[in-house]
């Protein structure tokens, strides 16, 4: 089989394509991406060695028709998979068109090529955020029928994309299916992100930045079974059909933050707190059950394990992260301004 993958140079992504060359030895991967300041290939430079025949990238926009449907007609997939977009929340708040650009408008094209050259299967990656925020101390979790109740710019696009794509399913026929993940962490993750971001500044002695509200709770997902739970609905899942893709394991960003400081052996003068990013969620938590249940998919990585594992995999490519940073520095979004920004 052929696979498609749109921003396979992003996080995921990177995660993504080793995970399938590996498991899957007769497929091979053309990965789309644009190379944004959060795409880099040097994630995969070991993947294009060593699998010269089996992995090609083509660098360009999803939201380029002519360039999408110019690589579909070449290289014909069977399967496209979407990881391509706009992802960091903090971000959208501060240039909240380019995510609907790309999550929305973006996603159209590819729906549009998939059918204009009979694509067997569009899955879509999509996110928990799209359901709204619980309180912290609700029992409740979100099953896929959970209304969708966006909060953030960020929410909002992906929330409108996995519309887009089940519209394209009712109205169409097009042979989709979509999941929606928990946070993830491991390695290549781009170190504007939490656990990058905490990691990378504690190994420089730098400070913590938390929001004033670092009782709020994510779950945590290891992006290998990330990767794992999407091979599953690729083979198993049903067409037309979204999957909640969880681990169970909650932690607020103050126990994620001592964590790191404890793996690093920091004091815990590093924490500095401050004002919350507009919109900042206080709790996403997903029921889980469907994927197990009909796909068969479980998490297999300890979260205590995953994390010591991904905290050590910063510790030793030190050269990977700094040279995103130095490329994205003037870009880096500086997390404690939220307060001058909510008060214009
Ligand atoms: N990271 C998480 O915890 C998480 C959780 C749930 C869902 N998701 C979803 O998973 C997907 C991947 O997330 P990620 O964390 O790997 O994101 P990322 O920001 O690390 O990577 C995104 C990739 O998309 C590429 N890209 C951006 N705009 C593009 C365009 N217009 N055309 C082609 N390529 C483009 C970038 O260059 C980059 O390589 C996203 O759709 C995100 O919403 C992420």
């Amino acid at each position: 089989m052929k696979l498609l993958v749109t921003g396979g140079a992003g996080f995921i992504g990177t995660n993504f394509i080793r995970y399938w060359l590996h498991h899957y030895p007769d497929d091979a991967i053309v990965n789309l991406d644009l190379l944004t300041y959060a795409g880099d290939l040097s994630s995969l430079t070991d993947i294009a060695t060593h699998y010269p025949e089996r992995y090609k990238f083509a660098q360009g926009d999803i939201l380029d028709s002519t360039f999408v449907e110019n690589v579909l007609k070449e290289e014909r997939p069977e399967t496209i998979v979407n990881f391509a977009a706009e992802s960091h929340n903090s971000r959208a708040i501060l240039n909240p068109r380019r995510f609907f650009e790309t999550n929305v408008m973006g996603t159209q094209v590819l729906l549009d090529a998939a059918q204009k050259y009979d694509v067997q299967r569009f899955h879509h990656i999509s996110t928990c955020e799209v359901y709204g925020e619980l309180p912290l101390d609700s029992p409740n979790r979100f099953s896929e029928d959970a209304p969708y109740r966006p909060q953030t710019p960020y929410n909002a696009s992906k929330a409108a994309a996995d519309h887009l794509v089940n519209a394209y399913f009712h109205s169409f026929g097009t042979p989709i299916t979509i999941s929606n993940c928990a946070n993830n962490y491991g390695p290549y993750q781009h170190p504007e992100k939490l656990i990058p971001l905490f990691t990378t500044n504690a190994i420089r002695d730098l400070p913590l930045t938390l929001y004033r509200s670092s009782h709020n709770r994510r779950e945590w997902l290891h992006v290998d079974d990330h990767c794992a739970a999407i091979a599953a609905v690729l083979k198993h899942g049903k067409i037309g059909e979204t999957y909640n893709v969880g681990s169970g394991v909650e932690k607020s960003i103050e126990e994620i933050s001592d964590f790191i400081l404890d793996v690093l052996n920091k004091p815990q003068t590093l924490k500095t707190y401050v004002p919350d990013r507009p919109g900042h969620d206080c709790r996403y938590f997903l029921d889980s059950e469907k994927i197990a249940r009909d796909v068969g998919w479980k998490p297999a990585i300890a979260f205590e394990e995953g994390m010591r594992e991904t905290i050590q995999w910063y510790v030793e490519n030190q050269e990977w992260w700094q040279t995103i940073q130095q490329k994205a520095d003037s870009e880096m979004v500086q997390e404690d301004k939220w307060e001058k920004f909510t008060a214009r």
